[in-house]
């Protein structure tokens, strides 16, 4: 098992892409810490582990709080004294038009998506500098990376912080020999990507089959991801194989976008 006798920290773990993530790192030995800001989502996660063979613990926490983040990465470290894996995956969105961002959805969004990715980062690193040793992943998006489908521009504002992050992280981190890396999920078949395209649904009328068809225009593998196809990216991520990879951003999403 690639995650034997580490232990893994996951935000935003009670759905999608930080779900899949933590099954696939439990499967792989890791002991998974299931981080969310809903509760019973993340009994629901712990419980999936379990049931399948692996050990898991739950934190409800919201990452975009510095006491909240604190108080998650302290109670893992009392617990099982070491942090190997910290992955800052939790993020949100909602469909916007430019001109109809204003200062509260820029605020929610920037809020968890880079202040709380920054803080998770930081508080990772101060119990990582002590072992001398980690990996941090960070879920950025190809919003970041200038798609032209994003939710909305402070998303994608607040996911190019998120690449711009984890190569300053990753020179700040190296001499301590923790790694940062981030992967940029293209399409992704969760509760999120869901939510976006009942609002165009909704508010556009455009059916639902033919939505499905739009998000797979473009993409060369010709398919959206599954939340599981991140999940293996984030286990390769966190295992000794990537160990000399740092402050790469790399996108799992059938090749749509190709920088
Ligand atoms: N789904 C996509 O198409 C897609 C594409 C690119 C990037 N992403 C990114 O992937 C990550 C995961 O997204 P997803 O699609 O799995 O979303 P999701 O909404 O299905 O799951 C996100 C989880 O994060 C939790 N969460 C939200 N705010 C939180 C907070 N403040 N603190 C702690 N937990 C919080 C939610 O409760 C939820 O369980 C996000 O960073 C998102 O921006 C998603």
């Amino acid at each position: 098992m690639r995650l034997e006798n580490k232990i893994a920290l996951i935000t935003g773990a009670g759905a999608g892409i930080g779900r899949a993530s933590a099954l696939a790192m439990a499967r792989e030995g890791a002991v998974v810490a299931v981080a969310d800001i809903r509760g019973d989502k993340v009994d629901a996660c712990v419980s999936e582990i379990e049931a399948a063979g692996g050990t898991a613990m739950g934190i409800v926490a919201d990452v975009a709080k510095l006491d909240e983040i604190d108080r998650m990465v302290t109670s893992v470290v009392d617990k099982y004294g070491q942090l190997d894996v910290m992955y800052n995956n939790a993020g949100v969105t909602k469909r916007s038009k430019f001109m109809d961002i204003d200062e509260e959805l820029w605020d929610w969004v920037h809020g968890v998506n880079a202040k709380g990715v920054f803080f998770c980062i930081k508080r990772a690193a101060e119990t990582m500098i002590k072992q001398g040793s980690g990996s941090i992943i960070n879920t950025a998006s190809i919003a970041g990376r200038g798609f032209p489908g994003t939710s909305n521009a402070a998303y994608a504002a607040s996911k190019g912080a998120v690449i711009a992050l984890t190569m300053q992280a990753a020179r700040a981190l190296g001499r301590y020999n923790i790694t940062v890396n981030s992967i940029c999920p293209g399409v992704t078949r969760t509760e999120l990507m869901q939510g976006i395209l009942d609002m165009r649904h909704e508010k556009e009328g455009i059916p639902m089959d033919e939505l499905e068809v739009q998000a797979a225009r473009g993409i060369p593998i010709g398919r959206i991801n599954e939340a599981s196809d991140i999940g293996e990216m984030a286990v390769f991520l966190a295992s000794s194989a990537a160990r000399n990879i740092t402050g790469q951003s790399i996108n799992v999403d059938g090749g749509l976008i190709m920088i």
